[in-house]
């Protein structure tokens, strides 16, 4: 698989470059942490083996393997320090609204196909404008005029893409041809279909903080949407800067350093951990 090549290729560049801008030696590392899941297989062993050779070299025995969700919502959490937020987590593979209810982290609402940011990524391929492309139909959306009606597909607190990409393509193929307003309805519809579902969340367990996480919440009409849902329901908005809002080392490093206590000599993965699964002992 080329994404778990990729890591494999070049996590070792990574870590020297991050202990030369942190001014460390890797014996100064007192803790590693890892994404035992949910996540790619092959990309989370390569994961699992650059934190076993870390760990070697920093003289641990114990290594703590966290879920990746989980570790967009604290990051999220610590950047302002949230009491108990609700998390709106859209990237790329995953679409979820998150929050804490007895005891445990409860999904709300998930996509029930494709993730929002695989959606849009194939939709703007159908468009011709390459990979990703997210950013680009960000900026076109941005000179449509006219919405055009598409399909809202919001089931109970579920949402799902796939339906609306096959009218899509349909569409594109029958001539439609105004890009600008295609995508400026595309992210109109995904967009309020995601933030509908976190504002009943929020509403469904009475929380007044919202954070975003995953590399789509970096989408400036996705944030104008949620901040106005937020404004009028007196809640706050809480939207990590871009490197923390994307995938990132340090929301992996954070985890690992509130699950410290659950450090252990096992390496272990679950690429199919849900986060109701975790056993939430660290708050
Ligand atoms: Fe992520």
């Amino acid at each position: 698989m080329e994404a778990a090549k990729h890591h494999e290729e070049n996590w070792e560049d990574v870590f020297n470059k991050a202990l030369e801008e942190a001014n460390i030696k890797p014996e100064d590392i007192d803790l590693v942490a890892y994404a035992r899941g949910p996540g790619m297989g092959p990309c989370l062993r390569v994961g699992l083996k650059a934190a076993e050779e870390i760990a070697k070299l920093a003289n641990l025995k114990e290594t703590v393997g966290i879920n990746h969700c989980i570790a967009h919502l604290s990051i999220g959490t610590l950047i302002d320090n949230a009491k108990d937020p609700v998390i709106l987590y859209v990237s790329g593979a995953n679409t979820q609204v998150i929050a804490l209810e007895g005891e445990k982290y409860r999904i709300f609402g998930e996509t029930l196909d494709m993730g929002c940011g695989n959606f849009i990524d194939t939709f703007a391929r159908l468009l011709g404008l390459g990979f990703p492309g997210g950013p680009k139909i960000d900026e076109l959306a941005k000179k449509g005029k006219n919405f055009l009606e598409l399909p809202y597909s919001v089931k109970g607190m579920d949402v799902s893409f796939s339906g609306l990409f096959t009218h899509l393509k349909q569409r594109i193929e029958k001539g439609e041809k105004n890009k600008e307003d295609l995508a400026y309805s595309v992210q109109e519809t995904a967009f309020s279909m995601v933030t509908e579902v976190a504002e009943r969340a929020m509403a469904h367990c009475n929380k007044e903080e919202l954070i975003l996480g995953g590399g789509v919440c970096c989408n400036s009409r996705l944030q104008d949407m949620t901040k106005k849902m937020c404004k009028q329901r007196g809640a706050k908005v809480i939207i990590p800067d871009f490197p923390l809002l994307l995938d990132n080392g340090a929301m992996i490093a954070w985890q690992g350093f509130l699950e410290r206590k659950n450090k252990s000599k096992e390496l272990l993965l679950r690429p199919y951990e849900r986060t109701d699964e975790v056993e939430v002992n660290w708050l």
